[in-house]
């Protein structure tokens, strides 16, 4: 094998689409996805590929220091393209700890692995962090997120990943760790959990539940097809410069309740029900705590300097995220089994 690539949170969301793009493209690499399997990993999203020759899967906490230190020992890996964290910002609102011993407390157990195996043979190795855009703050109405933007975060889950940058940051400066860093807009596509608000509203309209939106939907994220950021990890890893950082992004800003409008015409529409029928079920709850207004990324340094683009327009890519979890009935009744019921009932009560 040409290289050994360790991907951390490669049962997720995000991290599977990943898993996938790197461990088809590239047959001279291992790929080795370490995850923990938390309520929001789930290997049936790599059933496809979990057989190639070049795929490991490695159950691991990457807070568990003599765990991580093993698979590291074992694997020697080239590089790290860790995307594992608790990810879901309400669940950061009721339960804060656990964003601390993951976001933080694992990626500075990864860093420690990353240095102690690689001990100053450091050519051709790199240490990739995957971040978010929601380091930054919020938005008023205008103005874009660069990489010169100064941190504000302002929830747990926000603070946590903020945190983790700066350590792996720290990492460079002190030790001289190649890394690179990116921070991203929202995601959405196939495999994304229901409980974030396009698979959460896809899930409902479906089943003829209402669409809890927070506050009026005024806020507004930048949304960016799954695959269009797994394109952009791909291009960072291989050709982004040492110690940088580069903002990834949809270019695409939408009000909340605009995304649900849309998302409901697309519904009534494969759904073959009237024009209006899903709208009915938007129904307007408490606020979340402390919500950002408006996040928007400028990504013309990756553009510029990589020649990164995201390839989809956004009906397009909602459309196609729409077909995925009406072809995956099997995979949406399984996900919303169990822990993420209790969950939701928790968070929604009985809406
Ligand atoms: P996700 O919640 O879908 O998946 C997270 C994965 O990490 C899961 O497979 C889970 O089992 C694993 N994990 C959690 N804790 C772990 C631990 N202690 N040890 C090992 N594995 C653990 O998340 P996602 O939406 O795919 O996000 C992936 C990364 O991308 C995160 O770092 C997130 O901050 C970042 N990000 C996400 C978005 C987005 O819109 N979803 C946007 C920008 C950046
Ligand atoms: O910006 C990148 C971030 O995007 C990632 O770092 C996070 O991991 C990811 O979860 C996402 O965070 P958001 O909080 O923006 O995503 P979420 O899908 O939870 O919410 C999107 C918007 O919709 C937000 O303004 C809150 C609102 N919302 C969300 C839910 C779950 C609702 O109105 N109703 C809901 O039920």
């Amino acid at each position: 094998m040409e290289k050994t690539i360790i991907i951390t949170g490669g049962a997720g969301f995000i991290g599977s689409h990943v898993v996938r793009l790197f461990v088809t493209k590239y047959p001279n690499y291992k790929i080795v996805n370490v995850d923990k399997l938390t309520y929001a990993g789930n290997l049936e999203n790599l059933a496809d590929i979990d057989r190639q020759p070049n795929y490991l899967f490695e159950k691991a906490d990457i807070t568990d220091a003599a765990g991580i230190k093993a698979v590291f020992d074992k694997h020697c890996p080239d590089g790290v393209i860790h995307l594992a964290a608790e990810s879901h910002v309400d669940r950061s609102i009721s339960n804060p700890m656990e964003f601390i011993m993951t976001n933080i407390v694992g990626t500075v157990t990864l860093l420690n692995a990353a240095r102690a195996c690689w001990d100053n043979a450091l050519e051709g190795k790199r240490f990739y962090h995957v971040s978010t855009d929601e380091v930054y703050g919020s938005l008023g109405a205008e103005g874009f997120f660069t990489e010169k933007t100064a941190y504000d975060p302002r929830s747990p889950y926000s603070a946590s990943k903020a945190s983790s940058d700066h350590l792996v940051r720290a990492y460079h400066h002190t030790f001289g760790l190649p890394v690179t860093l990116s921070n991203c807009s929202n995601n959405y596509g196939p495999n994304h959990f229901p409980e974030k608000l396009i698979p959460l509203s896809i899930n409902n309209i479906k089943n003829n539940k209402p669409i809890p939106i927070y506050g009026k939907g005024e806020n507004v994220r930048d949304w960016l097809y799954v695959l269009d950021h797994a394109r952009a990890i791909d291009t960072i890893f291989h050709h982004g410069r040492n110690g940088e950082t580069y903002n990834i992004g949809g270019n695409n800003e939408w009000t909340n309740i605009d995304l649900i409008r849309l998302l409901c015409r697309i519904m009534d529409k494969k759904l073959h029900r009237e024009n209006g029928t899903s709208e009915k079920l938007i129904t307007f709850v408490k606020d979340r705590a402390g919500h950002d207004l408006r996040y928007a990324i400028d990504s013309t340094k990756l553009q510029r300097e990589l020649g990164w683009k995201p390839s989809l327009q956004f009906e397009e890519g909602l459309e196609k995220t729409v077909d995925w979890y009406l072809a995956n009935e099997k995979w949406l009744e399984n996900v919303v089994n169990g822990g993420y019921q209790q969950y939701y009932q928790k968070q929604y009560g009985n809406n």
